[in-house]
């Protein structure tokens, strides 16, 4: 048996109010598809994504991605929509039907569809609702399911059924071949119901069967922008439960934003307000309030203090970063180096145990092992149109307020007076000064008042 995922993504989404198309509209900076294809890839050999409103886009998203598009001109119902998918469909596979606007069910919630032990039945994920308006009810005679009503087409009595249809389905590639052609669209929607099989089941004989849905929020699809926002909380809850879950402190999981793949060591500290994308995070490492981090490694036992914002960087063992600071991509700080506030450092090597304390740009550089860099140092790393490397030796010292004007080289102990500027190589372990020098003018005399 081979399973064959169906994702139906040709709805409209009128009530997003957006030019977007509803289905790429992002759960943690992801689109809600993408999260359903990717689920749908631990589940299964093939996925066939039906796309009708915006297909252009939705392709786009899977361009470098083995997906199967086959496009619903018209939505005539989710009958209609899983039968475009039908020639692609081979009798000997299971097929798993999902939705590319409920993003939020896992692999596990999903795998009971396509077991190994039901694979000959109609199997339905249902879900029990306090409040199931809107969705099609599972009607029942005894425990045996008989069929799905859906609201619009509902008995009161069926109406105060609280067993719902989730939408999620999954049955045999050989009954969508016998079932789908039968599909009417005599109901109150003027729609061919995917529904409607359920009813074909019982007819045939073919067992019908319900899993039950133990996390009924994993289920709820996205309408509206509201119901978007409640899905990204639900995810993002569920990403910091997993972190702390691993040994991390999250001081307040409300106040943590993950995108993307995280990963943490133990005994990790996580203040608020922080985003992290696509980050890996060692052990012990302290990440302070206001912290966006992205697409960066930060090594065990490093500090990044308050209000610090890093991109694509590698950050080493116990090296501090912040507060307020801004490390750009191509950064890399080895083991116990200092980056502190409001200094910017972007595509540059900075030593182990190197400092670059304060009031700071360090640009296109390699700084040495244990040099310190003063305060409103600049490396003027860019001529208008070229970019230039600033290369600071080993234990060199940059007095403050220097400007280093590449391409130019500070050899190993090299020591900078405070303000010069250096526009040529200075030599290791000497001192040079590139300023004017101080005079005092003796005779001065303080300017009087002139008689006019
Ligand atoms: C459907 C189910 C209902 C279930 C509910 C759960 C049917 C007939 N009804 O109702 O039992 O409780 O989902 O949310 O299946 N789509 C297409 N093409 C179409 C129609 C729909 O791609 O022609 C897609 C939509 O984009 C959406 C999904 O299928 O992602 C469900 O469609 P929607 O119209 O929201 O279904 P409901 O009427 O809510
Ligand atoms: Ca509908």
């Amino acid at each position: 048996m081979s399973v064959h995922i169906v994702i139906l993504a040709a709805g409209q989404g009128t009530r997003m109010k957006s030019a977007l198309p509803k289905v790429l509209h992002p759960i943690a900076g992801k689109p809600m598809v993408q999260h359903v294809v990717d689920v749908a890839r631990t589940l299964g050999e093939a996925i066939t994504l039906v796309v009708g409103h915006g297909a252009d886009a939705v392709k786009a998203q899977f361009a470098d991605q083995a997906v199967r598009f086959v496009t619903q001109h018209e939505q005539l119902g989710t009958g209609h929509a899983v039968a475009q998918a039908l020639p692609h469909i081979q009798p000997t596979d299971r097929v798993l039907v999902l939705y590319a606007d409920v993003p939020l069910l896992q692999h596990h919630e999903l795998l009971p569809m396509v077991a190994a032990e039901h694979q000959q039945a109609l199997t339905i994920l249902t879900a029990q609702l306090a409040h199931p308006t809107g969705y099609g009810r599972i009607v029942r005679n005894g425990e045996h399911i008989t069929a799905i009503v859906e609201q619009k087409d509902a008995t009161p009595d069926q109406l105060a059924i609280t067993e719902v249809n989730t939408g999620i389905m999954a049955m045999t590639g050989e009954h969508l071949h016998r079932w789908l052609p039968k599909l009417g669209n005599n109901n109150a929607q003027g729609e061919y119901y995917l529904t409607d099989l359920v009813a074909m089941a019982v007819a045939d004989k073919v067992s019908v069967n319900a899993v039950k849905a133990q996390d009924v929020i994993s289920t709820q699809g996205v309408n509206n922008r509201v119901q978007l926002a409640e899905l990204e909380r639900e995810y993002q809850r569920r990403q910091a439960e997993a972190l702390m879950l691993a040994g991390v402190t999250v001081l307040d999981p409300q106040r943590l934003d993950i995108r993307g793949t995280v990963s943490s060591g133990q005994d990790t500290l996580i203040d608020v307000n922080v985003i992290l994308e696509n980050v890996a995070l060692g052990a012990n490492v302290t990440v302070g309030a206001n912290c966006i981090l992205r697409n960066c490694q930060i090594s065990d036992g490093a500090v990044i203090l308050d209000n610090t914002l890093i991109e694509d960087a590698v950050i080493g063992p116990k090296a501090n970063v912040g507060p307020f600071a801004r490390i750009r991509p191509g950064t890399v700080l080895d083991e116990g180096a200092k980056v502190g506030n409001f200094v910017e450092v972007k595509k540059a090597h900075i030593g182990a145990g190197a400092k670059v304390n304060h009031l700071t740009y360090i640009g296109d550089a390699r700084i040495g092992a244990k040099a310190n860099i003063g305060a409103g140092t600049i490396t003027c790393n860019y001529d208008g149109v070229n970019k230039y490397i600033t290369d600071i030796g080993a234990g060199a010292f940059i007095g403050s307020n220097s400007t280093l004007v590449a391409p130019v080289t500070i050899g190993d102990g090299g020591y900078i007076g405070a303000g010069s500027v250096i526009s040529k190589d200075a030599p290791a372990e000497q001192l040079t000064i590139a300023r004017t020098r101080q005079v005092t003018i003796t005779k001065w005399q303080r300017p009087s008042k002139k008689e006019s």
